[in-house]
């Protein structure tokens, strides 16, 4: 079975793929949906090898934010990239956001409608006490 699809330039991999490159002789990393074959660079990592290999093969974003890397290590990365995490494996993470969002949404439309229906019914008693009061 084939897991990656070429898109011109960029290739991409499914987490699947990705999970099985978690070896010291074989390690991956995902950062910001984008991965990196930092085998060769786990003996040379200031942070040290084993915080790279617990991550392996998996997404290491926070970690890697956690840490707050300067400017030069977020450049270092560009040396090891090999391509992208695959979009339908990035959208697990979206849908997410957009559920939260959509149910926000609908609490918000029964906070406008429940005043609406207050006027309504004080307009109509209105216009009932108008009325009466007119043809007595
Ligand atoms: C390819 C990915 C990575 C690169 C290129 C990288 C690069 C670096 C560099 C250059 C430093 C020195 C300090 C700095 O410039 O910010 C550093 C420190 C550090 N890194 Fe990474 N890093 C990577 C991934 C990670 C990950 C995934 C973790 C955590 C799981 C991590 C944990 C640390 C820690 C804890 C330090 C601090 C070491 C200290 O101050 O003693 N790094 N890293």
């Amino acid at each position: 079975m084939d897991d990656t699809v070429a898109e011109s330039t960029t290739k991409y991999y499914t987490l699947e793929e990705i999970r099985q490159h978690n070896l010291q002789t074989d390690t991956w990393l995902i950062i910001h949906d984008k991965v990196y074959d930092v085998t060769s660079f786990l003996g040379e990592h200031p942070g040290g090898e084993d915080v790279m290999l617990e991550q392996g093969g998996s997404d290491a974003t926070e970690s890697f934010e956690d840490v707050g890397h300067s400017i030069d290590a977020r450049e270092m990365l560009q040396q090891y990239l090999i391509g992208e995490l695959h979009m339908d494996d990035r959208n697990k993470e979206n849908d997410k956001d957009i559920f939260i969002t959509t149910s926000g949404e609908s609490s918000s439309w029964t906070t406008w409608l429940i005043p609406a229906l207050a006027a309504a019914v004080v307009g109509l008693m209105y216009r009932y006490y108008i009325v009466e009061h007119r043809s007595s």
